[in-house]
C-alpha cells in the first residue's frame, strides 16, 4: 500500500503512516546507518485503540520506509510509548557471541486492571533485536519496573549516564518525573524526583527525555516534559526546564516553565539515541483535543520535521533552539531570492512561487521590526497566517480561516508566542506542507507549528505589512516531496 496522491491532506515531507492511527514517536535510534522511527500505532482504525510499536527506517531521516509493526500487545497489556538505546557493552546480556543489542525500554498498560486497579496498570517492559531492529523479542523477565501505585507511570526515556557507567531512566510518574537508574536495564533503583512545585501542572506529564547539550564548553542538562492538556495554546504541549543533573539529581536554574513549541501541534517529542553530539528531536504533529477527529481518511497523524536543538543565552537565561536538520536541504528545488524588499499592504508572490503545491521554505530577514504577515491562501478564502504582531512582542498562527475548522470547537484560533530574541535583527523560517506549517524565528528561539486542513491546496502566497516594511532578504525555495505517491 502506497500513499495516494487523492489523499489530500497527506504530508508530502512529513512522515505518515500509510494507513491507520499514529500518536507519539518512539523508540527514535540510530545504529550502523539507519535511523529508526517507532511509534504508537493501532492497525484496525483510524482512532486511538490497542497500542502497537508502528516501524520506519530512513538513512537520512528525511526519506522514510514503513516496516512491519516491531512490537504487538500481549498479555501484559498494550505498548505504551518508550525508548530504544544501543546497549554497546552488552549489559543487558541480550546480545551472544560479542553481539551489540538494541534493547526497548516502554511502557506495558494493561487494560484489565484499569477498573479494579488503576495503580497498578502501568509498568516498565523491555524488548530486544539481535538483528539490527528488524524483529523484536520481549524479555521474559517483564516487568523489568513493576508499579510502585502510581495511576500514570509510563514513556521511560533511558540514555547511558558514561561518568558513572549507568543506564538512567527518565520517566513520567503523573504529576511529575522520577528518575531510575540500572547498571543493565533490567534492575531499576529510585533515584529521585522532580516537579511537584514546578512548571506548569495543567494536565498530565507524559513522555519526558533528559538531554545534554553543550553551552560555551559546559555540559547542560535540558528536562523536557509533555503535558496534556495545559499548553500554551490549549491542549498537548512541551514544557522543559533547563538544569544540572548529577546522576541522581536534576536541579532545574527556574522553577517556571519554557515551552519548546509554542504551536498546537507538537506533541510528545523526545530524542534520537546514539547520534553522537548531534541532538535530534521529532514531535507527533497533533493534539489530543483533535488527534482524532481531523479530516484525513485512510490514516491519522504526522510527524513534525525533525529538528535539531541547541541552547541559546538570552539575558543570562538558556532557552532551547529547535531547528530544522539540514538533511532536509536535500528537498530543496528551485529557489529565488528578494534583497531590500519593501511591502507595503500586500505583496503577491504567487507568480513567482508558482505555488502550485503548497511545499516550500520561505526564509525572511529583515532589520525593520514591525506588523507583518505571511499569508498562504486559495481561491475559496481559506488562509493561514503567519506573523508578527510588534506590540505584544508576539509571532502568531492564525488558522482560524484555514478550511475545515470545525473539527474541534476550539481549533480556529491564533496561536501566539512570545519574540524572545533581543537582536536588531529579525528572522523567520517557515516550512510548508499541505496540511501543516512550521515556524522557526530567530533560529528556533521561538517555535511554531500548527496543522490545518483546507478546502483546496493554498497554492497563493502573500506578504503584508499595514505599517510597510523592508525585507532584507526573502527567499523562497520550493521544495520536493520525500513522500512516495501513487
Ligand atoms: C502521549 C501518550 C503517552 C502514552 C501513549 C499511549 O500521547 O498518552 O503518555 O504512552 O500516548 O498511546
Amino acid at each position: 500500500q502506497v500513499p495516494m496522491k487523492s489523499d489530500r491532506y497527506r504530508p508530502q515531507f512529513h512522515f505518515t503512516p500509510k494507513a491507520h492511527w499514529m500518536n507519539d514517536p518512539n523508540g527514535m535510534v540510530y545504529y550502523k546507518g539507519t535511523y529508526h522511527l517507532f511509534f504508537q500505532y493501532y492497525p484496525k482504525a483510524t482512532v486511538w485503540g490497542p497500542m502497537h510499536w508502528g516501524h520506519a527506517t530512513s538513512k537520512d531521516m528525511v526519506h522514510w520506509k514503513e516496516q512491519p509493526i516491531a512490537l504487538y500487545p500481549d498479555s501484559l497489556g498494550y505498548i505504551f510509548s518508550g525508548s530504544a538505546v544501543v546497549d554497546v557493552n552488552n549489559t543487558s546480556g541480550f546480545g551472544k557471541n560479542g553481539q551489540v543489542p538494541l534493547v526497548a525500554i516502554f511502557t506495558h498498560h494493561n487494560p484489565k486492571l484499569e477498573k479494579q486497579k488503576p495503580d497498578q496498570v502501568e509498568s516498565q517492559s523491555l524488548a530486544y533485536s539481535l538483528d539490527e531492529g528488524k524483529t523484536w523479542t520481549k524479555y521474559a523477565g517483564n516487568p523489568v519496573l513493576p508499579n510502585p501505585g502510581i495511576t500514570d507511570f509510563r514513556d521511560p526515556k533511558v540514555r547511558w549516564y558514561e561518568a558513572q557507567k549507568k543506564w538512567i531512566m527518565t520517566l513520567a510518574t503523573k504529576d511529575h518525573i522520577t528518575f531510575y537508574s540500572s547498571p543493565n536495564l533490567k534492575a531499576w533503583t529510585k533515584e529521585s524526583e522532580f516537579g511537584i512545585d514546578a512548571g506548569a501542572h495543567g494536565g498530565v506529564w507524559e513522555c519526558p527525555d533528559l538531554i545534554p547539550l553543550n553551552h560555551n564548553g559546559k555540559t547542560v542538562w535540558v528536562l523536557i516534559v509533555n503535558i496534556n492538556p495545559g499548553g500554551p495554546n490549549g491542549g498537548s504541549a512541551a514544557q522543559y526546564f533547563v538544569g544540572d543533573f548529577d546522576g541522581k539529581n536534576f536541579k532545574a536554574y527556574s522553577k517556571e516553565t519554557k515551552w519548546m513549541d509554542y504551536g498546537t501541534d507538537n506533541y510528545a517529542g523526545v530524542t534520537f539515541s546514539n547520534t553522537g553530539n548531534r541532538t535530534i528531536l521529532m514531535g507527533w504533529m497533533s493534539n489530543w483535543q483533535y488527534a482524532t477527529v481531523v479530516p484525513t481518511a485512510a490514516w491519522r497523524s504526522a510527524n513534525t520535521i525533525p529538528r535539531e536543538l541547541g541552547l541559546k543565552e538570552v539575558g543570562k537565561e538558556l532557552f532551547l533552539t529547535s531547528k530544522p536538520i539540514k538533511e532536509l536541504d536535500e528537498l530543496n528545488e528551485q529557489r529565488f531570492s528578494l534583497k531590500n524588499q519593501s511591502v507595503k499592504n500586500s505583496y503577491d508572490l504567487t507568480a513567482k512561487s508558482k505555488n502550485a503545491t503548497g511545499l516550500f521554505k520561505l526564509e525572511v530577514t529583515t532589520q525593520n521590526i514591525t506588523d507583518f504577515s505571511i499569508v498562504l491562501a486559495n481561491e475559496q478564502g481559506n488562509e493561514v497566517v503567519i506573523g508578527y504582531d510588534k506590540r505584544a512582542n508576539q509571532y502568531y498562527i492564525d488558522r482560524s480561516h484555514s478550511g475545515k475548522v470545525d473539527v474541534e470547537k476550539g481549533f480556529a484560533k491564533r496561536h501566539s508566542a512570545p519574540r524572545f530574541s533581543t537582536d536588531q535583527v529579525m528572522s523567520l523560517t517557515i516550512l510548508a506542507d499541505v496540511a501543516s506549517v512550521e515556524l522557526f524565528a530567530d533560529n528556533g528561539l521561538t517555535v511554531m507549528t500548527d496543522i490545518f486542513f483546507p478546502d483546496k491546496p493554498l497554492n497563493q502566497l502573500f506578504i503584508k505589512s499595514t505599517t510597510g516594511i523592508t525585507l532584507s532578504n526573502l527567499t523562497y525555495t520550493k521544495l520536493t516531496p520525500s513522500v512516495e505517491l501513487n
